[in-house]
């Protein structure tokens, strides 16, 4: 995989929101609908920030965009602090011209029993647009992309999973404590988001130094889902020199 190492996040982050606001333009010029597949979680909150302030300051529109995001934690009303919605409202979409019924985001307030239907639809979704353009992922210390946790076949589609521990414990600051987090979760597969014309995943920090040369060097096994990516035609992988430290 290609790995693209930035002195900071910063830096990383703009370079991230370069590329995506290319694929907007681009699709723009040809009177095209850019997919987009977009992350939560600390990793992509600067790419963000830098979107909205294109947006703000050098006028790149979101009309053409549809969004299709990874993951949502289940159960999980739409209007708490910690669900999906929320963060990407508050960090992304309420800033732009993105038109709220292009947004997707898995549904945590779902019946159990509407699930499947509904991630079936889901897919589907995705599949008559044509395919994400651009998938954007962080990736959790088990190597996770979305919550796919280890475990998760190469053929997995959208579909309720269990979290593991680690993303438990990782998640509890968030919450107050570790028993306040969501033990379910609906998420993209991983067939899902290989399905993506192109993938970025990003990751800053010393703790993600493991877990980014196990994706990158380690072998392919569902152990790391991550490690899947390796498999893809077009995929990068943007760290800052912290996340890079333990690469060959
Ligand atoms: C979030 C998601 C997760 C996170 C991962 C890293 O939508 O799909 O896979 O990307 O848990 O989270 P952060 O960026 O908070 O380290």
């Amino acid at each position: 995989i290609p790995v693209r190492v930035f002195e900071s996040d910063v830096v990383a982050s703009i370079a991230v929101a370069e590329q995506m606001a290319s694929v907007i333009k681009e699709k723009q010029s040809q009177n095209k609908m850019a997919v987009l597949g977009l992350a939560t979680g600390s990793s992509p909150i600067k790419v963000y920030r830098e979107l909205v302030r294109m947006h703000q300051e050098d006028g790149l529109s979101f009309a053409n965009v549809v969004s299709f995001n990874l993951d949502e934690y289940y159960p999980m009303r739409k209007t708490s602090d910690q669900s999906y919605y929320y963060f990407m409202h508050q960090h992304l979409f309420d800033h732009v011209d993105i038109k709220s019924e292009n947004i997707n985001i898995p549904d945590g307030e779902l019946t159990i029993d509407a699930i499947d239907h509904y991630c079936r639809t889901y897919e589907q979704k995705i599949d008559e647009l044509g395919g994400i353009d651009l998938q954007l992922l962080g990736i959790g210390r088990t190597g996770h992309i979305g919550f796919n946790e280890p475990g998760s076949y190469f053929e997995s589609k959208t579909r309720l999973v269990k979290l593991d521990p680690l993303t438990i414990q990782d998640a509890a600051s968030d919450f107050g404590r570790e028993e306040l987090v969501p033990t379910r979760a609906i998420t993209m597969g991983i067939q899902s988001i290989f399905k993506a014309k192109k993938v970025i995943l990003m990751a800053w920090g010393e703790k993600k130094a493991p877990i980014i040369k196990r994706t990158v060097e380690g072998i392919i096994s569902e152990a790391v889902p991550a490690t899947f990516l390796q498999k893809h035609l077009d995929v990068e992988v943007v760290v800052d020199e912290n996340a890079s430290l333990q690469l060959a």
